[in-house]
């Protein structure tokens, strides 16, 4: 017997098919009326279970919404080849935005290249510099974006909105997946053959940069996992927060 607690395991999910099939019509319906409003949509994809459900409703209904994934350069390996495989699988461009090479430079020259782990200040220095400012170049001329957001992803979400207003930016964003649950997310899965990323079969619950991620235990937060070392109401990496 394993005296190590379990860890987190993809959830099984009781939903039948008529349920699964309801709910991504509405998923199906909610991505129509964001391009019917919006002349240039993008998706902000980290290839998250959630994002792949963005990304085949994208492919199921041909509506024209862009990806980008924001490549950190500290992404894993798996999550890396995640990107190649899924823009062959569904015969879409998937762009890669990198960070600045000179400021990621001046980030390891000033904090250390794993400097995130020693301050809030470095942390947020690191996602600014890897995350944010590839995200500002990103959405560049976008009329609105698309995010994988949950509620249920954690005390920072549980407020979440269909539709919200990107004020620096004065862009529509939309979070298409703002009510559904983990499980829902994974029947989906299930249900359309859906790839996805190897981690999340090995205790990853919610995976972000290499070593700002960790595997979690069943019963934990989900994102327990993500920046472990900082309290629940800093867990963002300011994608989503606007200051
Ligand atoms: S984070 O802010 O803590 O990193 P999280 O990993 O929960 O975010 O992902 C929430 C949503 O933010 C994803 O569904 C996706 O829309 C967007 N996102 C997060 N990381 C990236 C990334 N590296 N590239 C593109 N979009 C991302
Ligand atoms: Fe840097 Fe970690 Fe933020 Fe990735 S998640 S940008 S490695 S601090």
């Amino acid at each position: 017997m394993s005296l190590s607690p379990s860890l987190w395991t993809i959830p099984v999910s009781d939903s039948d098919a008529a349920a699964i099939v309801s709910r991504a019509q509405v998923l199906f319906e909610r991505l129509r009326g964001i391009v019917s409003q919006h002349q240039n949509v993008r998706l902000a994809s980290s290839m998250a279970a959630e994002d792949m459900v963005v990304i085949d409703a994208i492919a199921r209904t041909g509506v024209p919404i862009s990806v980008f994934t924001l490549d950190t350069l500290r992404l894993h390996s798996q999550s890396v080849a995640l990107i190649d495989e899924v823009s062959r699988h569904y015969g879409l461009v998937i762009e890669r935005v990198l960070p600045d090479a000179a400021r990621v430079d001046d980030y390891v020259r000033h904090f250390g290249v794993n400097g995130f782990y020693e301050s809030v200040e470095a942390k947020e220095a690191c996602c600014h510099v890897r995350k944010v400012l590839p995200l500002a170049r990103a959405l560049e001329g976008a009329s609105a974006w698309v995010t994988g957001q949950r509620r249920g992803q954690g005390v920072t979400r549980s407020a979440l909105a269909l539709r919200e207003f990107d004020a620096p930016r004065g862009i529509d964003k939309f979070n298409p997946l703002h009510d559904w649950s983990e499980e829902d997310v994974w029947a989906y899965i299930h249900f359309r053959h859906v790839p996805f990323n190897p981690l999340y079969r090995e205790g990853y619950a919610s995976i972000g940069c290499d070593p700002c991620t960790r595997p979690v235990k069943a019963g934990e937060n989900l994102r327990a996992g993500r920046w472990w070392w900082l309290q629940e109401d800093s867990k963002e990496c300011g994608l989503h927060v606007q200051k």
